[in-house]
């Protein structure tokens, strides 16, 4: 079934988009990299022609970590904490990610305010994704936000990141009915199994508008 099949998607009719050569992507993430690993899988299943070139990651915990190394991806932990600021920790990003060729970055899960100094190294080329139809319910806990507003539908969106938190040209969104039952737990999970499907098509039509 391709994604357009699917009624919660809100985008354009889309064929599978066809990328000539592989996209060379860098993974920026903080958590668990559930999102990351969609990308992964995306490419293994040749429904992305991309490879990951590496991830960072800022928290020495984050379980991003381990699926990297399940996934025979190269990681690299950038704590935060060890950087004057965050232009000091994004020099040391675009340095590792320029030695490896990265062409587009993805902020899979990526918790940390981005500034001018990445996003003027990578323009239109570094991707977000957030847990919400933006741009309703931006910022930290957009799945408790939405909750708590008690709306009929949330959803989540790939978009490219901007100065400005959660507000770059919207790539593709997906929506989520709220169910009378949802805890913040229960809707996050299936708003994540839509940011699954998304993110490695959004990776492909970003690529194929921006490029
Ligand atoms: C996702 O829900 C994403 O929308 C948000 O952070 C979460 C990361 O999840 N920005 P994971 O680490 O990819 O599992």
């Amino acid at each position: 079934m391709s994604l357009y099949a699917s009624t919660s998607l809100i985008s354009p009719p889309l064929q599978s988009i066809r990328l000539k050569t592989p996209l060379k992507l860098g993974i920026m993430a903080s958590g668990y990299g559930s999102n990351f690993e969609a990308i992964a899988q995306a490419i293994d299943t040749h429904q992305l022609n991309a490879e990951i070139r590496g991830v960072i990651y800022n928290n020495p915990e984050a379980k991003v970590k381990t699926k990297a190394q399940h996934w025979g991806v190269k990681s690299l932990l950038l704590d935060h904490r060890k950087y004057s600021s965050r232009q000091a920790l994004e020099q040391e990003i675009i340095e590792v990610f320029k030695a490896e060729q990265v062409e587009w970055i993805i902020m899979a899960g990526w918790m940390r305010i981005v500034t001018e100094v990445l996003l003027t190294s990578y323009p239109d080329r570094i991707l977000n994704i957030h847990p919400s139809l933006l741009p309703s319910f931006k910022g930290l806990h957009a799945v408790d936000l939405a909750l708590a507003a008690k709306v009929k539908i949330t959803g989540c969106t790939v978009h490219l990141a901007s100065l400005e938190v959660d507000s770059g040209a919207i790539i593709m969104q997906a929506a989520v009915p709220i169910l009378a039952d949802d805890t913040v737990e229960s809707l996050h999970i299936r708003i994540q199994q839509q940011e699954h499907k998304i993110l490695p098509e959004a990776i492909a039509l970003a690529a194929q508008i921006y490029s």
